[in-house]
């Protein structure tokens, strides 16, 4: 899972993961997310296909908490098969909610309404879609094999929204007579792929066979743990994955928070360790923060130690990978923020509970040496600098998590694993590199 507001790295490590593992599922979320794998200096974007899916042998699964945009989903089928990729592998549950014009439109329509309190959405209708579900006017994935049923249930979705829809009364992806036909169409291209994906994983868990669970967006994202209203609209928090898996909480032996070696976020809200002006710039350049599916500026900022613990702590997180270490070289010191302050002066030890005091908290810092070294070419502990195995330790004591891997790179084998990470069960799953 994200331990942060997600683009963690989350398709890197899960593809790694995924080398030795029988599953990958995707359990919440939707075309909101963008992740990344790069091979052999070949880029992959993923926005709804689990990022297993450069395995051909492995079962692919999108879970029932996931809400899936049919044109999306069928697009990156078509462009996966065009690269070459086996995609027969994977199976979509028959639960899953889908994304359906209106909720795009009506995305658009409530971000343009707040304005200056926009959320900063991805405009991918992922709010509007899980409302509907929440509200039982949602169509599934299952809908779409009947089309008698189909049209029954867009009806009754969109008669309640009749008011908000109204500004795009002659948009002809409202029609409804075309947008039933659009989606027996998808029905069509998907039905082969349709199943009971709870079942099929719980096969495989039956065989003793490892699945990894992969998460979307980060905890601090979270509609529940998050920063609210600035969340997205599931939980990304680990406990998510047996609901929208449909497993349970005992099918889960390790918990993996992935976090970068700073902070970012996309879209507006708090965040208390922000950074400004050139420094800000130079992160953001040589991470290329930059949204996967946006393209917009990432928000960038020092590691917040106080909000990767309260992630720890939300997730019974076993086990840490830290990211783009790489980023930070050259930059001396390193600052990591271990507590907040309050505008009155007070300290907080903890993620406030409160929006007020967290919009207005500012990060106190422990300053750390710096590293002038390249770190991608780096392949153990040992050949890390010394003040980069500083600091990945004063996290790793920080947080109460042991860190099992450290990114230096983008690319797939650009990993180090820790002593830590090579003695965990979920290491029998991944080639070291
Ligand atoms: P996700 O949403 O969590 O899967 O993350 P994204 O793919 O949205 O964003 C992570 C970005 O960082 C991608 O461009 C990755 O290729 C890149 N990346 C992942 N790990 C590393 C790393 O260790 N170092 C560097 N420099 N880039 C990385
Ligand atoms: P991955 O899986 C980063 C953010 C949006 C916005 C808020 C709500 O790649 O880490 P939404 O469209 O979900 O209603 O937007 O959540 N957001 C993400 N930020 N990574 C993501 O996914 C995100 N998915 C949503 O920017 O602030
Ligand atoms: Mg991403």
């Amino acid at each position: 899972m994200g331990a942060q507001w997600g683009d963690e790295g989350k398709g890197k490590v899960t593809d790694m993961l995924a080398e030795r593992a029988h599953a990958v599922v995707r359990f919440q979320g939707g075309t909101n997310a963008g992740h990344t794998i790069v091979r052999n200096g070949e880029t992959w974007t993923l926005r709804l296909m689990p990022s297993g899916i450069l395995h051909p042998d492995k079962l692919c699964v999108i879970g029932n908490g996931v809400v899936i945009d049919p044109r999306v989903l069928t697009d990156e089928l078509d462009e996966l098969r065009r690269r070459g990729v086996d995609t027969r592998a994977l199976r979509v549950s028959a639960n899953a909610h889908l994304i359906m014009p209106y909720h795009m439109l009506l995305d658009h329509a409530g971000e343009a309404k707040l304005g200056k309190l926009a959320i900063g959405t991805t405009r991918s209708g992922i709010g509007p879609c899980y409302a509907d579900k929440a509200a039982r006017l949602g169509i599934r994935v299952q809908d779409l094999l009947d089309e008698k049923i189909l049209k029954k249930k867009i009806v009754a979705a969109i008669d309640p929204k009749r008011l908000s829809l109204r500004p795009y009364a002659r948009d002809p992806v409202l029609d409804l007579q075309s947008m039933t036909e659009q989606y027996l169409l998808y029905g069509h291209v998907l039905e082969p792929f349709i199943a009971d994906t709870s079942r099929l994983v719980l096969e495989r868990l039956d065989r003793d066979e490892v699945v990894v669970f992969e998460g979307a967006q980060g905890v601090l994202l979270d509609i529940d743990h998050g920063t609210y209203p600035f969340v997205t609209s599931s939980n990304p928090v680990a406990g998510s994955a047996c609901i929208g898996a449909g497993v349970g909480p005992k099918d889960i032996d390790e918990v993996w928070g992935i976090s970068k070696a700073y902070q970012t976020r996309v879209g507006s809200g708090p965040f208390p360790t922000e950074l400004e002006g050139p420094l800000a710039d130079a992160i953001r350049d040589t991470g290329g923060e930059y949204g996967t599916v946006t393209g917009r500026p990432r928000r960038v900022g020092w590691l917040d130690l106080v909000a990767l613990r309260y992630a720890a702590r939300l997730n019974s997180m076993t086990a840490l990978a830290i990211t783009k270490l790489d980023v930070l070289r050259g930059l001396d010191p390193i600052h990591v923020c271990t507590s907040y302050r309050g505008s009155e002066g007070a300290q907080f030890d903890h993620f406030p509970y409160h929006q007020t005091v967290l919009h207005h908290v500012a990060g106190e810092y422990e300053q750390l040496p710096g590293f002038d070294e390249e770190l991608s070419g780096c392949r153990s502990e040992e050949e890390l600098p010394a003040a980069a195995r500083d600091y990945l330790r004063f996290i790793e004591e920080f947080v109460g998590v042991p860190i099992a891997l450290v990114g230096v790179g983008p690319g797939r084998e650009q990993v180090i694993w820790t002593e830590a990470g090579r003695g965990m069960a979920g290491s029998t799953a991944a080639t070291p590199a």
